[in-house]
C-alpha cells in the first residue's frame, strides 16, 4: 500500500526513482510524484495516475538533473487520488518535502492545532499534517530536522514509513519506520531507500531493514540509525538473494501470467531441501526450536487475510485430518478485535505473501499477548511479520508483483501440507507408510502442476465464451471447497464479474435461486471423497439450466457426459488436489480479465500489500 523510493549518491537519481516507482508501482497506482533538488532549489512534481503521467509531467519540466530524490505511488488512503493528495508534500516553508506509506490516526487532532497556528493545507491527506508537524517543532524548538522528526514521532500515532529530504541539507536523506516497511540499500557511496527491496536490487544486494521506531539519517556518505528514544544501534547489513530476472516479466505478457506459469518451479523451490521421500524426511528448519509446542498444541488457530485465508482453510482440511488436531482459521481482521480466547497451548500459523498485511500483524501481536506460539507461514523474506513471529518458514515462490495472488497461494499450501504431514507422523495418527506415500505423492507435485497448465488453451476458449458474465458461482466440497473461493476471488479482482464461492451443497440453501440459462457455474468435480455428491450437485444445476463448467480428473466420464465444458487435471491424494484444481480457475480469471481488457496485474482499488487496516 503506497510505495516510496529515495537515492542519494553519485548518480542520476530522477532516473532511478522512476525505475524504482514502476517496480513498487503494484502497492499502488492511482498517483506518483517525486522531489528533487537541483541548483534551482527543491521541487515537487506530481501527477494523478500511473508513474508513466508522471514521466510525461516531468519530461514537460526540461532536464532535471539532481543527485538526491524521493518518489511515490500512492493507493489513496486519505483524500482521492488527485494532483494534490499525491505525495510527496512539502513544509509550509516549502524548504522540505516527505513521503510517507502508512495512516496516521490522530492525524484531524494535530490538524486542528496547527490550523490554530495558521498553517495552511493544500491537501486532504494525513501527510500534509505530519510533515507540517514536524516542521512546526523543528521551527520552536530551532533543532535539527532529524530531531523535529524524532519528537514528533513521539507524539502520532499510526504506521508509517517515511523519508524527508531538505533543502538546507542537499546530500542528506532522513526516513523513519513503523509498522510499514522501509529497505535501505547499501551502495559504494550511494544509498537507496524502497518499501521493499525490487527498486533496489539492480544496484546493490547489501541492505539493511529498518526497525519498528527506528529513524535512519544517511548524510555525507554514511548511514546512522537511531532509535526514537535516540539510542544509537548499529544496523545489520544483510545479503539479498533476490535476482533480478525474477522481477521482470520475462517475456510474459503479464506478471499475473509469468507468475501462474512459475508454479511448477515455485512449489518445487518451496519444497526443496525440505522434502526427501527417498529417506521419509522432513525438514522444516523454523520449526526446530518450537516442534515441542508443535506437536503438544492443543489447537492450532490460522490467521490470515484474503487468498492467503483460503490457503489457511486448505491447511484446516489437512491438520486435521493427519495430525488430528482441532484448528480454527480466522480472518484477522475479526480475530484482532474479537477479544479471542487464546493460551499458551495453542498454535498460531499466520499466513502472509507480502509479511506485512495490517490485521494479520496486529492479530500476531494480540495472540502474542495472549502466551500463544507464532509460527509465521510469508514469502518476502526480511518483511515484518517474519521479524515479529517466534518461528516461521518462507514459502521461497520468489517475488510476486502481479496485485492477484497465484503463486505464492500454492507455495503456501506447499508449506501446510509438509507442516501437517510433519505433525500427523509424529503425533502418530499419520501411520508411517501412509506418510512415505504422500512425501512421494508430494514430491510429483510440480510436475502435476506443469500438466495442469497445459490446460491453458481450453481454459482461453471457455473464457471467450464466458467473458460477459455478469455474475459466476464457484462450488466445491471438502478440501476443493477453499478452491471455490479461491476461484470466484480470483475472477471478482482482476475482472470485476461478480462471484460467488460456495461448499457444492449449500447451493441449495439459497444461491440455487440465482441459477437459470445465463449463470456460469463452476465445479470443481475431482475424483474424490466428495465426487458423487457434486455430481449430484452438477444435475441440480443441470436442471435448472445454468451452464457447466467442471474441473475433473483426467479420464473423468460421469461429469463429461453431464457438463457443459470440461477441463481435466492429472490425478493425486485428494488432500493435494487443490495444487491442482486452483490452475485453471486462476487461468480462467486471467484470461477473462485480458479479454475484458482490465489491467491485470493491477487491478482498480487493490494494493498487492495491504498495510493499512
Ligand atoms: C488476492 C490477494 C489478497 C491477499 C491479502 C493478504 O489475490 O492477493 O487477498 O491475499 O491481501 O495479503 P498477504 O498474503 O500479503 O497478507
Amino acid at each position: 500500500m503506497c510505495g516510496i523510493v529515495a537515492y542519494v549518491g553519485q548518480q542520476e537519481a530522477l532516473p532511478i526513482i522512476i525505475k524504482g516507482l514502476k517496480r513498487l508501482e503494484y502497492r499502488g497506482y492511482d498517483s506518483a510524484g517525486v522531489a528533487l533538488i537541483d541548483q534551482k532549489g527543491l521541487s515537487i512534481y506530481k501527477k494523478k495516475g500511473k508513474v508513466s503521467e508522471l514521466e510525461n509531467h516531468l519530461a514537460e519540466n526540461g532536464n532535471l538533473k539532481s543527485r538526491i530524490g524521493i518518489g511515490h505511488t500512492r493507493w489513496a488512503t486519505h483524500g482521492e487520488p488527485n494532483d494534490v493528495n499525491a505525495h510527496p508534500h512539502y513544509s509550509s516553508s516549502e524548504k522540505f518535502a516527505m513521503i510517507h506509506n502508512g495512516i496516521i490516526e490522530n492525524y484531524e487532532v494535530l490538524k486542528k492545532d496547527l490550523l490554530q497556528k495558521g498553517y495552511q493545507f493544500q491537501s486532504e491527506t494525513d501527510t500534509e499534517v505530519f510533515v507540517k508537524f514536524i516542521e512546526d517543532i523543528y521551527t520552536h524548538n530551532n533543532c535539527t530536522l532529524e530531531e523535529a522528526l524524532r519528537l514528533a514521532l513521539q507524539k502520532v500515532v499510526g504506521a508509517y514509513a517515511i523519508v524527508l529530504i531538505n533543502l538546507e541539507e542537499p546530500d542528506t536523506l532522513i526516513a523513519a519506520r513503523k509498522g510499514s516497511p522501509l529497505v535501505i540499500g547499501v551502495g559504494e557511496d550511494e544509498f537507496f531507500l524502497a518499501s521493499d527491496a525490487t527498486p533496489i536490487i539492480e544496484y546493490t544486494n547489501k541492505v539493511v531493514y529498518l526497525d519498528d521506531y527506528e529513524i535512519a539519517v544517511i548524510r555525507d556518505g554514511k548511514l546512522q540509525v537511531k532509535t526514537i528514544e535516540n539510542i544509537e544501534t548499529s544496523p545489520y547489513i544483510n545479503q539479498l538473494e533476490l535476482e533480478l530476472e525474477a522481477i521482470e516479466k520475462g517475456g510474459y505478457e503479464h506478471f499475473m501470467l509469468k507468475e501462474i506459469f512459475e508454479q511448477p518451479k515455485s512449489i518445487a523451490d518451496c519444497l526443496r531441501g525440505r522434502l526427501d521421500p527417498k529417506s521419509g524426511r522432513l525438514v522444516l528448519g523454523g520449526l526446530r526450536d518450537y516442534m515441542n509446542k508443535f506437536n503438544n498444541a492443543e489447537r492450532i488457530i490460522i490467521t490470515a487475510c484474503g487468498t492467503s485465508w483460503h490457503a489457511g482453510l486448505v491447511a484446516e482440511y489437512l491438520f486435521e485430518e493427519f495430525a488430528r488436531v482441532p484448528v480454527e482459521v480466522e480472518y484477522a481482521s475479526e480475530f484482532r478485535y474479537r477479544n479471542p480466547v487464546i493460551t499458551d497451548k495453542d498454535f498460531i500459523i499466520a499466513i502472509s505473501q507480502s509479511g506485512e498485511t495490517a490485521d494479520t500483524l496486529a492479530a500476531i501481536e494480540l495472540a502474542k499477548s495472549k502466551g500463544a506460539t507464532i509460527f509465521g507461514v510469508c514469502n518476502v523474506v526480511g518483511s515484518s511479520i517474519p521479524r515479529t513471529t517466534h518461528a516461521g518458514c518462507y514459502t521461497h515462490a520468489g517475488p510476486e508483483i502481479g496485485v492477484a495472488s497465484t503463486k505464492a497461494f500454492t507455495a503456501q499450501i506447499s508449506v501446510l501440507t509438509m507442516m501437517a504431514l510433519k505433525l500427523g507422523y509424529q503425533r502418530g495418527t499419520l501411520p508411517e507408510s501412509k506418510y512415505i506415500l504422500m512425501l512421494h505423492e508430494l514430491a510429483d507435485i510440480p510436475a502435476k502442476v506443469e500438466k495442469a497448465l497445459q490446460t491453458n488453451d481450453a481454459v482461453k476458449k471457455i473464457a471467450e465464451k464466458y467473458k460477459d458474465a455478469r455474475n459466476m458461482l464457484y462450488l466445491g466440497r471438502g478440501y476443493n471447497f477453499p478452491v471455490a473461493l479461491e476461484g470466484a476471488l480470483k475472477l471478482k479482482e482482476i475482472s470485476y464479474i461478480h462471484a460467488e464461492g460456495y461448499p457444492a451443497a449449500e447451493m441449495k440453501h439459497g444461491p440455487i435461486a440465482l441459477i437459470d440459462e445465463e449463470m456460469p457455474v463452476i465445479f470443481i468435480a475431482t475424483l474424490d471423497s466428495s465426487y458423487e455428491k457434486v455430481v449430484s450437485n452438477i444435475q441440480e444445476v443441470k436442471a435448472r439450466k445454468g451452464k457447466v463448467i467442471a474441473v475433473v480428473t483426467e479420464g473423468d466420464k460421469q461429469v463429461k457426459a453431464l457438463a457443459d465444458h470440461v477441463i481435466e487435471i492429472p490425478p493425486t491424494n485428494e488432500a493435494f488436489t487443490p495444487l491442482l484444481s486452483v490452475i485453471p480457475l486462476q487461468l480462467l480469471s486471467y484470461h477473462i480479465a485480458v479479454m475484458r481488457g482490465c489491467n491485470v496485474d493491477q487491478p482498480r482499488n487493490l494494493a498487492k500489500s495491504v498495510t493499512v487496516e
